[in-house]
C-alpha cells in the first residue's frame, strides 16, 4: 500500500475520458488499496482513479461513518437520481477552489466491487454529491468545468 501523488486539474489527464476496467487483476487491487491510503492521507471524501494518474473507471468514497469505511466503485453507472441540492464543493485536484453546484439529492449507483460482484449503492446528500463529483472525473469533468460559479469563502 502506498500514497500516490494527486494530479492537479491543470494536467491534461484530468480532462480525458476513462476506460472501463476489463479485468480486476492485482494491478487494480493495488490501485484500490493505494487510492484508499491516498484519500485517507488527503482527508477528502472521494477520489477518482484519474486523480492518481490512471485513466480507468474507478472511484472510491469515504462514507463518513465511524468506523471509517470506504466504498470502491469499479465501472460505476449512475442509474437513478432524484431531487436536487445546491452547495459548494471542493476537489483534491484543485487546491483553494470551491464551486457552487446543483446536484441530485439522491442517487443510485451500480458498480462492481473488487471481487467483481455487482452492487447498488444508494446515497443521499453528501454521498449523492460525492458520487456525482467522482463520476464526473471519469468523464474528464471537474468542478471548474461544471460549477455554476466560483465560491469565495468571504461570500459565505
Ligand atoms: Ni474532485
Amino acid at each position: 500500500m502506498a500514497i500516490r501523488n494527486i494530479v492537479p486539474d491543470t494536467d491534461e489527464i484530468m480532462h480525458k475520458k476513462c476506460r472501463p476496467v476489463e479485468k480486476i487483476d492485482q494491478k487494480i487491487i493495488t490501485l484500490l488499496d493505494d487510492m484508499i491510503d491516498t484519500l485517507r492521507e488527503a482527508e477528502g471524501v472521494g477520489l477518482a482513479a484519474p486523480q492518481v494518474g490512471v485513466l480507468k473507471r474507478i472511484f472510491i468514497i469515504d462514507t463518513m461513518e465511524d468506523p471509517q469505511e470506504f466504498i470502491e466503485f469499479i465501472n460505476p453507472e449512475i442509474i437513478e437520481t432524484s431531487g436536487t441540492q445546491e452547495g459548494s464543493e471542493g476537489c483534491l485536484s484543485i487546491k483553494g477552489f470551491e464551486g457552487h453546484l446543483i446536484r441530485p439529492m439522491k442517487v443510485k449507483v451500480k458498480a462492481l466491487n473488487r471481487f467483481g460482484e455487482e452492487f447498488i449503492f444508494e446515497g443521499e446528500e453528501l454521498m449523492a454529491r460525492c458520487c456525482c463529483h467522482e463520476n464526473d472525473h471519469l468523464d474528464g469533468k471537474t468542478i471548474r468545468d461544471t460549477c455554476e460559479y466560483e465560491v469565495f469563502p468571504e461570500d459565505e
